[in-house]
């Protein structure tokens, strides 16, 4: 815990461990959601879905694994119980009822987007006020960003491919 790391933090102290708190549930709900999806995904594109599915899974976790460091460090609790993760969260989890690759890319990509606002609302809050907590925000939004990037290049190679198939029907 950080005496000194309170004292520098200029801002709603309890408003931030709050939002902090939110963000940690979303991660671990996000990274279930993708754990989750890279072993059920089955169609179009399936083995390099499950291979980048599995990877954001470890990186929502890390980010989950950055969250509960700075709330110690700001002498507050990680949310205990698995059970508050989704009384928390503002982002929902999306359970992945439907296995085709192209809906769980649709998934995912929806809860990138939730992630997104919810770390440019952290960066704004910390902005000039707390920069340790700006930097990680600004790091996860990096890395949140770069999801929705790769979950969209997917979803529109696998629409291109139609597109394809359609225009060269006739060229057996
Ligand atoms: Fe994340
Ligand atoms: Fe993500
Ligand atoms: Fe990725």
């Amino acid at each position: 815990m950080g005496k000194t790391a309170v004292e520098i933090c200029e801002l709603d102290y309890n408003k931030l461990l709050e939002l902090l708190n939110e963000a940690y549930a979303e991660e671990w709900l996000a990274y279930y959601q993708y754990w989750l999806g890279a072993k059920l995904a089955t169609g179009a594109m399936r083995t390099a879905v499950e291979a980048e599915f599995a990877e954001h899974a470890d990186e929502e976790l890390e980010h989950a694994e950055m969250l509960a460091a700075r709330i110690i460090q700001l002498q507050g609790t990680p949310l205990i119980s698995p059970a508050d993760w989704e009384k928390h969260a503002g982002c929902r989890y999306l359970p992945p009822q439907n296995p085709c690759t192209v809906a769980l890319l649709e998934q995912n990509l929806a809860s990138e987007r939730c992630a997104v606002h919810r770390y440019r609302q952290i960066c704004d809050l910390c902005h000039g006020k707390d920069y340790e907590t700006f930097e990680i925000a600004r790091k996860i939004l990096h890395d949140e960003l770069e999801h929705e990037q790769e979950l969209e290049d997917f979803l529109a190679d696998i629409e291109h491919e139609k597109i394809c198939r359609e225009k060269h029907k006739d060229n057996k």
